[in-house]
């Protein structure tokens, strides 16, 4: 068998689970509506299902980057490096910024406009420079407004996370990558890394028998974001004190659902229930801190708890629990767990046990143990470009194997690897965990974005 074409669960174990899916469905008519597409609005006349689109070839990629700070900065730096790249565009607000990246790119031979000065710069650099592909790594707000804008102007958009703020900014997303038939995709780079894709090639041979539950987390303490100057901080501070669910699911999430195949035939995301821990540590740490950037920090009522727990439960009655905190002192994990009817990975540390692959179901195989194993499957597409991603680097080679496959995809003409509503899927869980948080954990339905097509969209292959 192709192991493109392989989904994890086999045809009789696959009636099995359509019976307790129609149980569930039956039991919660909010879900049989979403998943059923009643109660979703309709696609427009002339709109396309985006799930497996693949644009016309462009042997040489004309790009554009909007927002250069922190994140943005390093992607313009990469983007430049990767053959068949013309960098035709860079706008930030501030002009220092626009600038230290446009000295950036010039190095490898571009000769980009330069955009800077007003919110709306990026508008007259889209009509003004004609970008194929437009890169986004501006603060969570203008996520949305700048992917519609950038494919209205006819631009692909590739956005950095979480991709909308609300459900009706992610329906926007949707309806206008259907309406102009251009890529939206956000750009989930924690499913280019090492450990998730050996853990996706694992899953994709059948390694854990059928899936049953997934861990996924963004535990990072970053308070210290309050004493950024005018970085991250100074705006994502004001989301933490406004509102209250799981911010920032994504990093966890994407691989997770992609061992899942959610949205891709084998299953989708049903509903989630979600909790937040009182609101403790922001206003703590802004209290003691003496190097506040901004002095408002001090007086915010930080509103979102320290920690959330929201759990998933797919159509097919899996279960995913996701975990976010930005505040409290713990060290970084994304949790990073697949368990299935044969045995168990993890992350952080790298961990397995598997019956009849590690010496004992019962204990880790870790360190060497766990390379030794995991070495067997290492990913193909890691095989062929992980060595010079680490050279490149940005977290460990995952952004740059992430922007060189946009940019293979585009000039070949394939689907990509994340569709635009696995994208929205995954942000989706920031307002849905907010509703519920806000109704003492009452479980929220999934919209299906997809309209039903996701029955018929393959499993992510592994890529060669
Ligand atoms: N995937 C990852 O690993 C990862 C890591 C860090 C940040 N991020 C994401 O990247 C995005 C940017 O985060 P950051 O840390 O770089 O923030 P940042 O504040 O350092 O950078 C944002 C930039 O956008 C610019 N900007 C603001 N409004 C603009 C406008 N109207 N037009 C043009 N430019 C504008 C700002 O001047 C700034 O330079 C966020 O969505 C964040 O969540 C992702």
């Amino acid at each position: 068998m192709n192991p493109s074409d392989f989904t994890t669960t086999p045809r009789r174990s696959f009636i099995k689970t359509l019976g307790s899916l129609t149980a569930s469905l039956v039991a919660y008519p909010a879900l049989a509506s979403a998943q059923s597409g009643s109660g979703t609005p309709s696609r427009s006349s002339g709109a396309k299902y985006m799930g497996d689109f693949a644009a016309a070839k462009l042997p040489t990629v004309k790009v554009a980057i909007i927002g250069v700070g922190a994140r943005g900065s390093g992607h313009a730096a990469q983007l430049a490096s990767i053959k068949g790249v013309s960098f035709v565009g860079i706008c930030d607000v501030v002009e220092a910024r626009a600038k230290r990246s446009e000295a950036e790119v010039t190095k490898h031979g571009h000769s980009p406009k330069v955009y800077f000065g007003q919110e709306d710069a990026w508008q007259k650099m889209l009509s003004e420079t004609k970008p194929d592909a437009v890169f986004i790594a501006t603060p969570w707000p203008l996520h949305a407004p700048m992917c519609v804008g950038a494919m209205k102007a006819g631009a692909h958009a590739f956005c950095e996370v979480p991709i909308g703020l609300t459900l009706k900014e992610l329906w926007e997303i949707v309806d206008t990558s259907e309406a102009t038939a251009r890529h939206c995709m956000m750009m989930e780079n924690v499913n280019y890394g090492r450990e998730e894709l050996i853990y996706l090639n694992m899953v994709r041979q059948g390694v854990l028998g059928e899936l049953l539950h997934g861990e996924a987390a963004y535990l990072h303490p970053l308070c210290m974001q309050m004493e950024n100057g005018d970085s991250t901080g100074s705006w994502r501070t004001f989301q933490y004190a406004k509102r209250n669910g799981n911010l920032y699911p994504t990093h966890g999430l994407g691989p997770v659902a992609q061992y899942m195949s959610l949205a891709r035939s084998e299953d989708n995301f049903g509903r989630i229930v979600s909790f937040s821990s009182p609101a403790k540590g922001r206003a703590l740490y802004a209290k003691k801190s003496t190097k506040l950037s901004n002095p408002e920090f001090k007086t915010l009522d930080f509103k979102g708890g320290d920690l959330n727990t929201s759990i998933i439960k797919t159509v097919l009655g899996r279960t995913i629990m996701i975990q976010w905190d930005e505040t409290s002192p713990r060290p970084y994990t994304r949790h990073n767990l697949i368990q299935g009817t044969k045995g168990v990975l993890a992350g952080f540390p790298n961990r397995m046990a598997i019956e009849g692959v590690t010496k004992s179901p019962h204990e880790w195989a870790e360190d060497a143990a766990w390379e030794e194993i995991a070495a067997k499957y290492e990913h193909p597409l890691y095989k062929r470009m992980g060595e010079l991603s680490k050279e490149m680097g940005g977290h460990g080679g995952m952004d740059y194997l992430m922007l060189f496959r946009i940019i293979e995809c585009l000039q070949q003409g394939q689907p990509l690897d994340q569709n635009i509503y696995e994208g929205c899927l995954w942000a989706a869980v920031g307002p849905l965990s907010e509703k519920s948080v806000a109704e003492d954990g009452n479980p929220q339905v999934f919209p299906d974005f997809t309209r039903g097509n996701w029955k018929t969209t393959k499993p992510l292959g592994i890529i060669a």
